[in-house]
């Protein structure tokens, strides 16, 4: 009998579910997402995110079940991500997980975040256990954490470094907003960077010889830049305003990639990595995914950006690998708000 894991995932602003089978196969992976709540406010507003979810909770999990065609008493575990996050969102989380794993007598498996990044490329075709294998070196990069690890198995992680003040996603968010660009950041960001010439040139940190980032200079760089050109806080308007945009979005998104492509290649390097794997919204860029698979003599995986972004699939993915490992939870789990790995 296959094992089919509901994974439920609420640390930020998207309410979402999945139905996977084997830790491998996606049946179904429904995401209701928050996006137009908290556009409004221009960032997440902790409080209505929480509430959102309690609205969303039960509808979303029917909707994955129906997709999945699958009925409660068909699942045989629920995963759940306890952190990190925002407290209160992830409370709802859990607490709908809790509540199922009771009623429904199946294991409650507590996910980490940032591991069910990770294994969001356990759902493609190939397992990157088996192709490239272990050690992997593993980027993840949202809207709260950059860290690169090596993964020598499974649920063995080695941290290499981190960011040491805004986090890649935060800053595409940051830098959308002194550009007077939509949020999220990372998706307008791109969007106008394409058919940029390129006259726009800012620095990056590579931060010496360890594998740390850091992109609060290159947040400042770009607020400077766009204070002289006239574009923030204005009064430059019209085309000329639109063409600068551009430029200056796409020596951001350069300066971004560039920095993660080649650390991440590097720390692969040193530390014998068989391949890389990449996961968080960050990953989703297009830009950044073109320059790592031009520039690594590596196999790099990286899932298609549905499934970089946060959805519940990663974590049923993760959580059926726990499973294995008999790492499951007791209905008194908390949720960890600031959680880390390795
Ligand atoms: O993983 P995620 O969905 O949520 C967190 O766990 O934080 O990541 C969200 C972050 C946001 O900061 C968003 O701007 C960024 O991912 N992002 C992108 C792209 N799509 C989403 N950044 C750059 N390029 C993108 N295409
Ligand atoms: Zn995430």
């Amino acid at each position: 009998m296959k094992t089919r894991v509901l994974g439920i995932e609420t640390s930020c602003d998207e309410t979402a579910v999945a139905v996977v089978e084997e830790g491998r196969l996606l049946r179904s992976n429904v995401i209701a997402s928050q996006l137009e709540m908290h556009a409004r406010y221009g960032g997440i507003v902790p409080e209505v995110a929480s509430r959102q979810h309690v609205l969303a909770m039960t509808p979303t999990v029917y909707r994955a079940l129906d997709q999945a065609g699958v009925t409660l008493g068909q699942v045989d575990a629920v995963a759940v991500t306890h952190g990190p996050g925002l407290a209160g969102a992830l409370l709802v989380g859990l607490n709908a997980a809790k509540a199922l794993a009771f009623t429904l007598n199946v294991p409650l498996v507590g996910v980490n975040h940032l591991e069910g990044h990770i294994y969001a490329s356990w759902l493609l075709d190939e397992a990157p256990d088996s192709k490239p294998g272990f050690p992997l070196l593993c980027l993840i990069a949202s809207g709260g954490h950059t860290d690169l690890l090596l993964m020598a198995d499974h649920g063995r992680y080695h941290l290499l470094g981190r960011t040491r003040d805004d986090a890649a996603g935060e800053a595409f968010d940051k830098a959308a907003r002194v550009l007077g660009l939509g949020f999220p950041g990372g998706p307008y960001i791109q969007r106008v960077a394409v058919g940029a010439t390129g006259a726009e040139w800012l620095p990056r940190a590579w931060m010496k010889e360890t594998h740390d980032f850091s992109f609060s200079g290159l947040k400042t760089a770009l607020l400077h830049r766009a204070q002289v050109l006239g574009l923030y806080p204005g009064p430059l308007e019209g085309p000329e305003r639109e063409t600068l945009v551009r430029e200056l979005a796409w020596a951001f998104q350069e300066s971004v990639a560039d920095v993660m492509v080649t650390k991440t290649l590097r720390a692969a390097r040193e530390h014998g990595a068989k391949g890389i794997v990449m996961g968080g919204g960050v990953i989703a860029n297009a830009r950044l995914r073109e320059l790592i698979l031009e520039r690594s003599d590596l196999p790099v995986v990286a899932p298609p950006p549905v499934l970089c972004t946060d959805n519940g699939a990663m974590i049923a993915a993760c959580a059926a690998f726990q499973l294995k490992r008999g790492q499951v939870h007791t209905l008194s789990l908390d949720v960890e708000p600031g959680a880390r790995i390795g």
